[in-house]
């Protein structure tokens, strides 16, 4: 059994799919979406029509969806759909003129990840039309993966109930019926009824100015895959940051929003300026409450924001720069299936680099740069070799896990390389064409690596070859010409660790006040692993690591407090374990904790306190490393 599975590492390896011979060995075909049961080669959806009541104390969505479809097979007479806990009340199709027939359904067979296909069994009414529309009446269970329903103690207001929706990577399905792969895009309306005092804002042209009574209507005009379906409803409010950028929050973080993301009106200019025109009519921001999942998600026209960016000093917004560059790398060109998940990421980071160099300085840049090189070296060492290359063949698994640094890190470092291979003049000018080439499709990384080859390593002057390109498409690791990002304030950060490790310098003078997070996160990070509880003290009370008002440097200072059993601090870091949600900033702390020999079980009751405020998906994700340490140590 082990040899095989060994075996099958290296062919895996080895035969990524960018190779031809990969294909004809096996039957793994990259432009194929693994992770929905939709049977889009016979039926594609062009548009959508939502209306649904959001019932808090239900904790459901009731109502309907309608699928404006075409039949792509004139034979084919089942509709397979995504769903995951859906409660389908009934179908329906409606054809031209506008008589609704009702159509036979069934569910397939269930699946951890991927949920249940509902298949409908087109009436004879439809056997021979080209266009219809499935109308689905249904309602969403209150463990559907992509809501959360949070009571009023978990809002910062603590009045008002709040809930809302994260549907990448395949959670769409679990609040819509729907073709649920990015290979598909699809329009949409939508009429939201919600308790009269709330207000409703989705991924589509939210009215700033709409009178707030319960009743919200939407439309979006530029077709979106399905994972950037969005929607939130609570007691939120609207501020300007310039002409065509807003954010919404409840009105307790409103003020502090628009102070931390003024700049966000300049980024949107400034993108436009570098990507291409910016497609999605206004850009607005949505601070949520803690346990918002992720640092941000780039629902279009309306991203959500942690608020754990709301640091006073404005020095996070790199993630409000990566949501926004999102609007060319992702929503407008698209990977086709998670497996391309690089294009998305590795591409926005690399955008969110060069948007944040504009706006603010190289220095500031770098220094994220070099960070964001560091966790891509840790990941390396343990991540599997065929997870590491940047397209990797994946037929399998849950398409949230497969997102880690490698998509975010090596792809951006990919596109770094590119632009020191070719210029940045000549490299801007091949971006920007992509964008337009490809805008509102759905790409592979075979379709971006065909462009690549043929706009640019094919040029007379060019030093990169194709199977160079290859080498990062589908090998592991690093190659040896791999780019080093450097910081001169980093170096020094880490070179006064050391001096302070070495009783050179006074706590006194280290300058954490002139530094930038960043650079503190850095320092911290370069500590040796042999201090005392004495020194540990002296730094925490010199440097008031543990009272940081920074997340990340709360995160990076959390992790080591509890991988050295820095046990006086421990209060604090269980503090900190409550005050956030979002997973990047709490899952290293509790697997320090359950892997530093001693405090599994303490792990486990911090955990047992706290999770019921922590989003399920979150929880989810903590439980595992939680009981996977259980079962690896006894
Ligand atoms: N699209 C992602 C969030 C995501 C990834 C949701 C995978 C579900 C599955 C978003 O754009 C993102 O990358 N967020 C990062 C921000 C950061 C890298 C600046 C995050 O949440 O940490
Ligand atoms: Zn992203």
């Amino acid at each position: 059994m082990r040899e095989k599975l060994a075996l099958t590492v290296v062919v895996a390896v080895f035969l990524c799919a960018c190779s031809e011979k990969a294909r004809q060995v096996d039957a793994y075909d990259p432009a194929r979406d693994y992770f929905s049961f939709a049977n889009t080669e016979q039926f594609v959806t062009t548009r959508l029509a939502l209306d649904l009541l959001v019932d808090f104390e239900a904790r459901e969505l009731r109502g309907s969806a309608t699928l404006f479809m075409q039949r792509l097979d004139p034979d084919a007479m089942d509709i397979v759909l995504d769903t995951r806990d859906l409660d389908i009340a009934g179908a329906h199709v409606l054809l031209a003129d506008d008589v609704a027939t009702a159509a036979d359904y069934r569910f397939g067979d269930s699946d951890n990840i991927r949920g249940t296909p509902l298949i409908v069994h087109l009436p004879e009414a439809a056997a021979g039309a080209t266009e219809f529309r499935l109308q689905l009446q249904y309602k969403t269970s209150p463990e559907s993966t992509a809501l959360q329903w949070l009571p009023p103690e978990l809002t910062a207001g603590g009045k008002h109930p709040l809930m809302f929706s994260q549907s990448q990577a395949i959670h769409a399905r679990s609040w819509v019926p729907l073709q649920d792969t990015p290979a598909v895009r699809i329009t949409y309306e939508a009429e939201i009824r919600t308790p009269p005092d709330l207000l409703a804002v989705m991924s589509a042209n939210n009215d700033p100015l709409t009178p707030r009574d319960g009743e919200y209507q939407f439309e979006m005009p530029q077709p979106i895959p399905s994972y950037l379906l969005a929607v939130a409803v609570g007691n939120i409010f609207f501020a300007p940051l310039g002409e065509q950028a807003g954010v919404y929050a409840e009105p307790e973080l409103l003020d502090a929003s628009v102070f931390e993301f003024a700049d966000t009106q300049e980024m949107l200019d400034q993108a436009e300026i570098l990507f291409g025109p910016y497609e999605w009519g206004r850009y607005d921001l949505l601070v949520l409450p803690p346990s918002f999942p992720y640092g941000g998600m780039e629902n279009p026209r309306l991203s959500f924001i942690t608020p754990s960016l709301l640091a006073g000093d404005r020095s996070l917004v790199s993630v409000i720069a990566h949501e926004l560059a999102h609007s060319w790398s992702g929503n407008l060109v698209t990977n086709a299936t998670w497996r391309d998940g690089w294009l998305n990421e590795g591409m926005t980071s690399y955008l969110e680099s060069r948007l944040m160099e504009v706006i603010y300085d190289k220095a500031r840049v770098d220094e994220e740069r070099v960070l964001s090189y560091q966790e891509l070296l840790l990941d390396l060492e343990t991540v599997p070799l065929n997870m590491q290359a940047l397209a990797p063949r994946l037929d399998v698994g849950d398409p949230d896990d497969f997102q880690g640094t490698i998509h975010y890190s090596k792809g951006q470092l990919f596109l770094q390389f590119l632009e020191n291979a070719f210029g940045r003049d000549a490299f801007d000018r091949f971006l920007f064409t992509y964008f337009d080439t490809f805008a509102f499709q759905t790409i592979t990384t075979e379709r971006f690596l065909d462009y690549l080859d043929e706009n640019l390593l094919q040029e007379d002057s060019s030093t990169v070859s194709r199977a160079d390109a290859e080498e990062w498409l589908c090998q592991p690791g690093l190659p040896d010409d791999a780019p080093v990002p450097t910081s001169q304030t980093l170096d020094d950060a880490k070179a006064l660790a050391a001096a302070w490790a070495e009783g050179k310098i006074d706590i006194t003078e280290i300058p954490i006040a002139n530094w930038s997070p960043q650079a503190t996160v850095h320092f911290i990070n370069s500590l040796p692993a042999e201090l005392d509880s004495d020194q540990l003290t002296t730094l925490d009370e010199g440097l008031g690591f543990s009272d940081t008002r920074n997340a990340e440097i709360g995160r990076t200072w959390f992790i080591q407090v509890a991988k050295r059993r820095y046990t006086p601090a421990y209060e604090k870091l269980e503090r900190h374990l409550n005050r956030f949600g979002r997973g990047r900033l709490i899952a290293p702390v509790y697997t320090a904790l359950a892997q530093n020999g001693t405090d599994l079980e303490l792990a486990r009751s911090m955990f047992a306190t706290t999770r019921g405020a922590y989003h399920p998906l979150t929880e989810a994700s903590i439980a595992r490393v939680l009981d996977a340490e259980g079962i690896g140590s006894k």
